[in-house]
């Protein structure tokens, strides 16, 4: 099942997401669907708050996006815990199905090591560099309440207003569906 991404505007990419419990229905199911969406969007990576559940979860697969020898990876994190970041940071334009026709350039960090658990609950700690490494900490921001606008300066924030004034009514069209923002 293919749900709506939510997008800028909506409340719940600004709550902070809870831990997901022993009592969530059906986690595999909804993990399924999520993957189902995500390349439905043609994402390389989606968090539980952009189809509405406000729960730390999220999913990525970067196995066709990794360069320099890297190798992507196809995985669900569950309440990760973000350990360190370390080395230089590096610009990407970034993307997010939550703020459709919007790319901009973001500073993060090289490397992150995170704690997590897979959906069978078991639990990693593992270290991620280069595309990978990238999108667990968009993802991993998005379970915060944060989105990568909120890097930009106040200058280009102020060019950006009126298209996130537009997605905030629904006013775009992604090849995806959207739910519109108290709709
Ligand atoms: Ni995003």
């Amino acid at each position: 099942m293919i749900y709506p991404v939510t997008v800028f505007g909506d409340p719940v990419l600004r709550k902070k997401a809870e831990p997901v419990t022993k009592d969530f229905q059906d986690l595999k199911g909804f993990i399924q669907n999520m993957f189902e969406t995500m390349y439905n969007s043609d994402g390389v990576g989606l968090a539980a708050p952009q189809v509405g559940q406000a729960v730390r979860l999220f999913i990525l697969d970067t196995t066709t996006t990794e360069e320099d020898g890297l190798t992507g990876i196809k995985k669900t994190f569950i309440n990760p815990e973000i350990i360190e970041k370390s080395g230089d940071e590096w610009v990407l334009n970034e993307g997010c199905l939550s703020l459709p026709e919007i790319r901009e350039d973001v500073l993060r960090p090289e490397t992150v090591k995170i704690k997590y658990l897979d959906e069978d609950l078991n639990p990693y700690e593992e270290t991620y560099s280069g595309f990978t490494s990238r999108v667990i900490q968009h993802e991993y921001d998005h379970l915060e309440g944060i989105m990568f606008v909120d890097y930009l300066t106040p200058l280009k924030r102020r060019i950006l207003k009126s298209k996130l004034t537009a997605i905030t009514k629904g006013k775009v069209l992604p090849k995806y569906r959207i739910k519109i923002p108290g709709k």
